[in-house]
């Protein structure tokens, strides 16, 4: 992948059940973690395109699994999030059905990009997709999500709670939409774990 000029997504396909799902192409990332937490802001800003993903400030926005062509051959899937107490039960289950599947049974899964909310680590909902990312056994490249919401010592504090909670391998990058700098620092290390997952020196 090339460095400095900008990303570009587009957006390919929606599914709402594992049978929707477009055909196997390609290397794809999913972007997993808790309603709200800002999975659909942070698509956005990593491709600077503010109208890729839709966004809410209530939680439980995204009710598909949506594809984003990143570059021939990778796409992003932007999965609805889990934990939401006031979707339905039918609806909840048909949503963690199909974040399960998808993560579980999907071939060309390649890794996983697990958002976090930098506030709130170690909560209950998050302890157990972690525990399932564990015997899922897929790479998960960590995020902190809305760092402008707290100070920037605390954020340190909130990094090294969260890779011993977690018990990550690897430091989880600070993120916010508010801040530019957090886009760069996201390619560069984004890139290098790439890179490390699947032996591509471009
Ligand atoms: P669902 O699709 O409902 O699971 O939510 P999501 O994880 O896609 O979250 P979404 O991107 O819709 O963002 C939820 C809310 O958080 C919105 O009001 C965003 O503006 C806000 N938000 C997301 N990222 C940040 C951030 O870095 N900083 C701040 N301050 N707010 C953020
Ligand atoms: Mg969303």
């Amino acid at each position: 992948m090339e460095k400095e000029k900008k990303k570009k997504a587009e957006f390919i396909c929606s599914a709402a059940d594992y049978r929707d799902l477009p055909a196997l192409s390609g290397q794809e990332f999913a972007i997993l973690g808790r309603s709200n937490v800002g999975k659909s802001s942070f698509i956005n800003h990593v491709f600077e395109n503010k109208s890729l993903a839709r966004t809410s400030g209530t939680p439980g926005k995204t009710s598909l699994a949506n594809f984003y062509r990143v570059e021939k051959d990778m796409f992003w899937v932007d999965l609805p999030g889990y934990g939401y107490a006031k979707v339905s039960g039918s609806e909840k289950q048909r949503w963690s059905r199909l974040i399960s599947s998808y993560c579980e049974k999907r071939s060309n899964l390649t890794g996983i990009i697990w958002l976090i909310d930098i506030r709130h680590i170690g909560v209950k909902n998050d302890l157990e997709a972690c525990q399932w990312l564990v015997r899922l056994g897929k790479p998960v490249f960590p995020v902190l999500t809305k760092a402008d919401k707290i100070g920037k010592a605390d954020r340190i504090v909130q990094q090294k709670k969260a890779m011993s909670v977690f018990n990550l391998t690897m430091e989880p990058v600070i993120y916010s939409v508010k801040e530019h700098s957090s886009r760069a620092l996201f390619w560069e290390r984004f890139e290098k774990w790439y890179r490390g997952i699947t032996g591509d020196d471009n």
